[in-house]
C-alpha cells in the first residue's frame, strides 16, 4: 500500500472567484460532479463572503444545493464572518473555513479586518461550526510574501499559528498566496509551524505565480505534510491580490505525486479530460502542464 497525500480541490472557490469567466450555478455544480467522478473527496466548494467583495461566489447556497451528497465527499466553503458561518451551516457543509491574512495591509484589503480582529472572527466561526458538529480548517494567508507589504516575518506567521491552533481546528493551512515562496522557506515555516501547532493536521496551499509551487509542495512533503490544496487546470488568483495568477494545477500535483510513490485515489486521466472540459466553459486555456502533456508516457 502506497502512503496516501490527500488533495483538496480548491477550484470551485479559489479558482473560479478570479476566473475572468462567469460560469452558471449549473455550471459549477457539473463541474464538481465531475471532480467527483474523477475521485475527489475533498472539495472547496463555494464561499460565504459578501457578494459585492466577491460577485462569482454570490450562489453558494445554491452551489450546495446542488452538489451530489456522498459519505465520502466532504464538501468546505470559506466563511469570514458570523453571517457566512450561518450560511454555510444552513447549507449543509462538512467543513468551515476560515482566514487569517498574515499581514495587516493584505488582511485590510481581503476582509477589511485587522489580523487580531480575523483572529477573534476565527474564533467565533470555530465556535459556531463546532457547535453544529461541523469540522473546522483554517489558513494563514501571504506566509512567504505579500503584494502590499513584501517580505513577510517567519516569526509573525508563526505567532499567528500559535493563536489559531488554541482553537484546535481540524486541519491549519498555510497559503502563498501569491505564489512568492521558495522551498527552503517552505520548509522553515512548515517545521515551525509543526512545533507552534504540534497536534494540528497541516496543509499546504500553493500558487504557481513564479513557477516555484511544485517544488515547494516536494519541500512541504519532506517536512511531513500530507495534504495539499489544488486546482484543476491551475485556474485561479485572489481578487485582492493583484497578479496573483494560477493556483498550482491539481494534474500537476497529481501527477508528481504519483511519480514519487505517493496515492491520491484520484484518476489522472479523469482529471485531464475534466481540465478540457473545463476550459470549454471558461472559453480559455488554463496552465496546467500535464493537461497538456498527459501522464506518463505509455509504450507504444
Ligand atoms: N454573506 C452575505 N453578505 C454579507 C456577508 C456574508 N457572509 N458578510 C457581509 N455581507 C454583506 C453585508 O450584508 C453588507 O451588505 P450591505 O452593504 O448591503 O448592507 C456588506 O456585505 C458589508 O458588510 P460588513 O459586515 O460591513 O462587512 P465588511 O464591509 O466589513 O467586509 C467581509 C467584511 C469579510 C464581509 C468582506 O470583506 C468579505 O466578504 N470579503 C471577502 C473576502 C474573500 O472572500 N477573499 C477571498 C479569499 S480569502
Ligand atoms: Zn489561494
Amino acid at each position: 500500500m502506497s502512503e496516501r497525500i490527500q488533495i483538496v480541490e480548491v477550484a470551485p472557490r479559489d479558482g473560479l472567484q478570479a476566473d475572468p469567466a462567469d460560469l452558471s450555478t449549473a455550471q459549477k455544480v457539473e463541474l464538481i460532479k465531475r471532480l467527483v467522478a474523477a475521485g475527489h473527496t475533498r472539495i472547496e466548494a463555494t464561499s460565504f463572503v459578501s457578494p459585492k467583495a466577491v460577485p462569482k461566489m454570490a450562489d453558494g447556497d445554491a452551489v450546495m444545493a446542488g452538489v451530489p451528497r456522498l459519505s465520502e465527499v466532504s464538501y468546505s466553503a470559506l466563511a469570514l464572518n458570523q453571517r457566512g458561518v450561518e450560511r454555510a451551516i444552513a447549507a449543509g457543509v462538512d467543513e468551515v473555513c476560515g482566514v487569517v491574512v498574515a499581514t495587516e495591509a493584505f488582511s485590510q484589503a481581503n476582509q477589511r479586518a485587522s489580523v487580531a480582529e480575523s483572529v477573534q472572527r476565527w474564533r467565533d466561526i470555530s465556535d459556531a461550526a463546532r457547535a453544529s458538529g461541523i469540522k473546522t480548517a483554517v489558513t494563514v494567508s501571504a506566509v512567504c510574501g505579500c503584494p502590499y507589504e513584501g517580505r513577510v516575518e517567519a516569526q509573525s506567521v508563526l505567532d499567528i499559528v500559535a493563536q489559531l491552533a488554541e482553537t484546535r481546528p481540524d486541519e491549519l493551512a498555510l497559503a502563498d498566496t501569491i505564489g512568492a515562496g521558495v522551498p527552503t522557506q517552505v520548509a522553515d515555516l512548515f517545521a515551525g509551524a509543526r512545533e507552534h501547532a504540534p497536534d494540528t493536521t497541516l496543509r499546504g496551499h500553493f500558487h504557481n505565480t513564479r513557477n516555484t509551487a511544485l517544488a515547494n509542495i516536494a519541500a512541504a512533503i519532506d517536512t511531513g505534510v500530507r495534504v495539499f490544496d489544488s486546482s484543476l487546470g491551475g485556474v485561479g488568483g485572489c481578487p485582492f491580490a493583484p497578479k496573483a495568477t494560477g493556483n498550482v494545477a491539481t494534474e500537476d500535483v497529481v501527477y508528481l505525486v504519483h511519480e514519487m510513490g505517493f496515492d491520491t485515489g484520484l484518476d489522472l486521466d479523469a482529471l485531464i479530460d475534466t481540465t478540457a472540459w473545463l476550459e470549454a466553459q471558461l472559453g480559455h486555456g488554463v496552465p496546467s502542464l500535464v493537461a497538456k502533456a498527459g501522464g506518463f508516457p505509455q509504450p507504444s
